[in-house]
């Protein structure tokens, strides 16, 4: 297998195995508590996410890296075709739809394990080398990727964008939309770890990247804590 296949499996043996974390199982069956709690929580994820792009950009001598940094960017922050405008100003949208304020949303703070998880990407983006740095902070959005379902163990019947899943899925309109536009994640994780493969060429900056991506992961797997955490906090104020 290739460094792209590797990664797949290893998000598929993390987060979609045949014990997925709880944070996982309540994204694929939400309350109203879940649902405020993964908006909340994704915003706060937001704010880093440009500026750990940004370091790869900043380290990396390759054009076709900084193409694919600025296509990427372009979709999450400016403009989607599939979306209004970005994935950003939907995400917020689908915030209030959920009952938050959007002061509150943008106010912050994230949960202890979300804060932690996003000051671990802040040190992966300013202390690792740009390809390892890659594969983490896009590895992020690889556990949307339509590619996972293809990959031995996956245990869902579909992906959290699929229209199949969302139509019955009890989250509101704007968060069926918002979990749509995941979709494009397929392609952005897809081409990130492309890239990634045709740069770390070596075994020695390929273990690197294994590694730094794990870590990455592990950063994932607090992101899902923090909104399991939240989620239960907020239960008294949305009442399932
Ligand atoms: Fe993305």
């Amino acid at each position: 297998m290739g460094l792209a296949d590797d990664m797949r499996q290893h998000v598929v043996d993390t987060f979609f195995g045949p014990e997925p974390p709880e944070g996982i199982r309540r994204l694929f069956a939400p309350d109203r508590a879940f649902q405020a709690a993964l908006l909340f929580e994704h915003w706060q994820f937001l704010q880093g996410f440009p500026r750990w792009v940004g370091s790869i950009i900043a380290g990396t001598p390759h054009l076709d890296v900084v193409q694919y940094e600025v296509d990427n960017l372009y979709g999450e922050l400016i403009h989607d075709a599939t979306a209004e405008h970005g994935h950003y100003a939907l995400v917020l949208d689908a915030g209030v739809e959920a009952g938050l304020s959007r002061e509150e949303i943008l106010r912050g703070p994230p949960g202890p394990k979300m804060a932690r998880a996003i000051d671990d990407w802040y040190a992966i983006a300013r202390e690792r080398p740009w390809v390892e740095a890659m594969a983490a902070v896009h590895g992020t959005e690889m556990l949307a990727d339509q590619r996972l379902k293809e990959r031995p163990g996956y245990r869902y019947p579909y992906q959290m964008g699929d229209e199949s899943f969302l139509r019955g899925s009890g989250y509101s309109p704007k968060g069926r939309q918002f979990l749509a536009t995941t979709r494009a994640d397929t392609e952005h994780a897809g081409r990130a770890a492309a890239l990634v493969e045709r740069y770390a060429v070596d075994a020695a900056t390929r273990a690197a990247v294994m590694e730094t991506f794990r870590r990455s992961m592990r950063d994932m797997g607090l992101y899902f804590e923090a909104l399991v955490e939240r989620a239960d906090a907020w239960r008294g104020r949305f009442p399932p």
